[in-house]
């Protein structure tokens, strides 16, 4: 079973189990093109699963584009998954990429304490699943940005270093107060910097991801085997 098949299995147990329990589920979404496999995957296996009406889909982050734009972690997640799946429109926060940025940071920080449950002071998602950058970042907090493992702030602006491209961003309390974090990589391009993070060497000391780690909740790690030859 490739991994993206994996994880779908276990998102769908998730929502189905929420299902029948009646309880919501709130999800957040990143962007980039590893989730299309996942996508791709639940919608093959799974978008008849009972349970996606109560599921409340969140971006982790999102590049500062409108939702039609072919960069938009939202405008993928619509396109690949969203329409397919019986999720209300009222169950769907975008993060609002065409806003101006300054007023989207607070806006998608009402968002998010409107619409999940706080704990720890911070709003708790059911789960976050991230992807990793090759240079270690995730969401979008990139190598330099590790401060917003300490914000105070929900939400950020950060700006891509290879592109100059702005990004809104969910900030690192947020992130590690969920449940569930799972990270998705694939490929032989992110090899390296898995091993750095899981071997915990001084350069994963730069890396956003490494910062990871939930306060109460699992992580766990999907990897194909060419993300993961050098951690088996
Ligand atoms: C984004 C993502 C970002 C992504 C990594 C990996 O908006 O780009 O949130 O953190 O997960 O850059 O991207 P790939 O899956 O394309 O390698």
């Amino acid at each position: 079973m490739l991994v993206a098949e994996a994880l779908a299995n276990e998102i769908a147990s998730l929502v189905a189990m929420a299902g029948k329990q009646g309880l919501p589920f709130s999800m957040a979404l990143s962007g980039g093109s590893t989730p299309d496999l996942l996508f791709e995957a639940l919608v093959t296996g799974y978008s008849g699963t009972p349970g996606w009406e109560r599921v409340s889909f969140f971006w982790v982050d999102e590049r500062c584009v409108p939702p039609d734009d072919p960069e938009s972690n939202f405008g993928s997640a619509k396109r690949l998954l969203l329409r397919h799946i019986n999720v209300p429109e009222a169950n769907i926060h975008r993060i609002w990429g065409e806003a101006d940025p300054a007023s989207e940071i607070s806006r998608y920080a009402g968002v998010l304490t409107g619409n999940l449950p706080v704990r720890n002071n911070w709003p708790e998602f059911d789960l976050i699943l991230l992807g990793i950058g090759e240079d270690g970042h995730t969401g979008s907090i990139f190598p330099g940005n590790l401060g917003l493992f300490e914000a105070d702030k929900l939400c950020e602006m950060t700006v891509h270093p290879g592109t100059g491209q702005k990004r809104i961003t969910i900030t690192g309390k947020v992130i590690n107060n969920a449940k569930r974090l799972i990270f998705l990589a694939t490929g032989h391009k992110k090899a390296h910097i898995l091993e750095a993070i899981h071997k915990k060497t001084t350069e994963s000391l730069n890396f956003p991801a490494a910062f990871v780690k939930p306060e109460n909740g699992e992580l766990i790690w999907y990897v194909d085997g060419e993300a993961g030859k050098f951690i088996r």
